[in-house]
């Protein structure tokens, strides 16, 4: 069975260097291995130090690398409706190039880079897929978006199909606009109908992880917990979190501030993300390019252990809607008849249990919510918040 392993985390943090170290690793490992860059501005051949394109190139034995790229995607996944977009440009008076250039709406970089993922996950060519993602944002846009196709599929797109199907020929001979053929819109449902597959293969925890990368500095990590809660949202399982460029204790003077602000942030990852273990990397004394620095990076974050392992199993914590309320459920390590102490500030929700202390960073929906109830049981803490509103699409059941 093919393994999925995605790695994100803020600009700059080293997931490139990351994901290709696990990739080559595994490769080594005898795992039939792609790594695949979804980042527009790719590094991925860099970070081997070789030259990588749209197509799988044979980097080294069982290993493969793949910049993603939106045009080649659109010619060879959904050509149908890209001439349908660009002849409609055509139509309002762009010039040929331009609607050519126009007809890649947004979000088709990341559909085309999920398509890339179902592709090889179908193809079963490989024992381990891994995806060097982009910066959070755009990842989490890319992970938000199966979810938003789904939901436009079920809703939209059978009502838009029966109106189009009578109104269509009338509005083309009214207006001359060209009006979408039924192969159009069978390519329409085709991509979400693989849009659904692929949130199944991403939301599948026996197959899928996604890990975070990060520096041990004080707004990376709050934007890696940001994205850990919208994992958990999306229903992605995380395994593994990578703390990158620890610097050493022989760093020397000059970087000593920096080494002691590292020491105090170190406690702060754990306290976020138990218990979803962290694996540390050093600062190299020189930049992680080429197969024997990545090797190096490698052994550091993975030591023996088989980098396509599980590292964790089970969410950390689920939010879901019930009734009125929204309840949030974290699994706690252990059994305390200990007093739960919750604080909060802003998004932030701070959870105390005698010495022990977890820090959650709130989704959006519960940032303004009163806390209305809660209990300890079974190693299951609850907290209620009061829901206000109608919950909207994509929320309902999410955890
Ligand atoms: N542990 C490390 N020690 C020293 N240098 C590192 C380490 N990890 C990464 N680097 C270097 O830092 C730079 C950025 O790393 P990388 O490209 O992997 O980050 P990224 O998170 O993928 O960046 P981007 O957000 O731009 O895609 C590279 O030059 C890389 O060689
Ligand atoms: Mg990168």
């Amino acid at each position: 069975m093919t393994r999925i392993i995605v790695y994100t985390g803020k600009g700059g943090v080293g997931k490139t260097s990351v994901a290709a170290a696990t990739a080559l690793l595994a490769a080594e490992r005898g795992y039939r291995t792609i790594v695949l860059s979804t980042d527009a501005a790719h590094s991925l051949g860099d970070s081997f130090d070789r030259e990588l394109g749209p197509e799988p190139t044979e980097i080294a034995p069982n290993l493969w690398g793949q910049e993603s790229e939106v045009f080649h995607n659109i010619d060879t996944h959904w050509g149908t409706i890209q001439d349908y977009v660009s002849s409609l440009l055509r139509w309002r008076g762009l010039d040929d190039v331009m609607a050519e250039e126009m007809s890649v709406l947004p979000g088709m970089d990341e559909l085309a880079s999920l398509l890339l993922i179902a592709d090889h996950y179908d193809s079963g060519r490989y024992d381990l897929i891994v995806v060097d993602a982009a910066p959070t944002g755009e990842t989490l846009r890319l992970l938000g978006l199966p979810e938003a196709g789904r939901w436009w599929l079920d809703r939209v797109y059978p009502i838009q199909r029966k109106i189009a199907a009578v109104a269509a020929p009338i509005v083309g001979r009214m207006t001359g606009m060209p009006t979408p053929k039924q192969d159009v819109y069978e390519a329409g449902e085709q991509l979400f109908r693989q849009l659904e597959h692929i949130h199944d293969l991403l939301a599948d925890p026996e197959l899928t992880s996604v890990r975070i990368v990060l520096n041990l500095e004080r707004m990376v990590i709050k934007e890696a917990q940001r994205s850990f809660t919208y994992f958990h949202l999306y229903g992605y399982p995380t395994d593994l979190v990578v703390c990158n460029r620890v610097l050493p204790d022989d760093a020397g003077d000059y970087f000593g501030a920096w080494r002691e602000a590292q020491k105090r942030y170190r406690p702060m990852v754990d306290e976020s993300f138990a218990p979803v273990p962290v694996r540390d990397a050093p600062f190299f004394d020189e930049e992680v390019v080429g197969e024997r620095m990545l090797r190096a990076l490698g052994a550091a974050v993975f030591g023996d252990a088989d980098p396509t392992e599980f590292f964790y199993r089970g969410r950390p914590y689920t939010v879901r809607r019930d009734g009125e309320r929204y309840v949030l459920e974290l699994e706690l390590p252990f059994t305390s008849r200990e007093e739960v102490k919750l604080s909060r500030y802003g998004d932030e929700l701070a959870i105390t249990v005698g010495s022990w202390r977890r820090n959650l960073i709130l989704p959006r929906i519960l940032v303004d919510a009163e806390t209305v109830g809660g209990g300890f049981r079974d190693h299951m803490l609850r907290i209620e918040f009061a829901a206000a509103g109608p919950v909207a699409a994509g929320q309902k059941g999410a955890g």
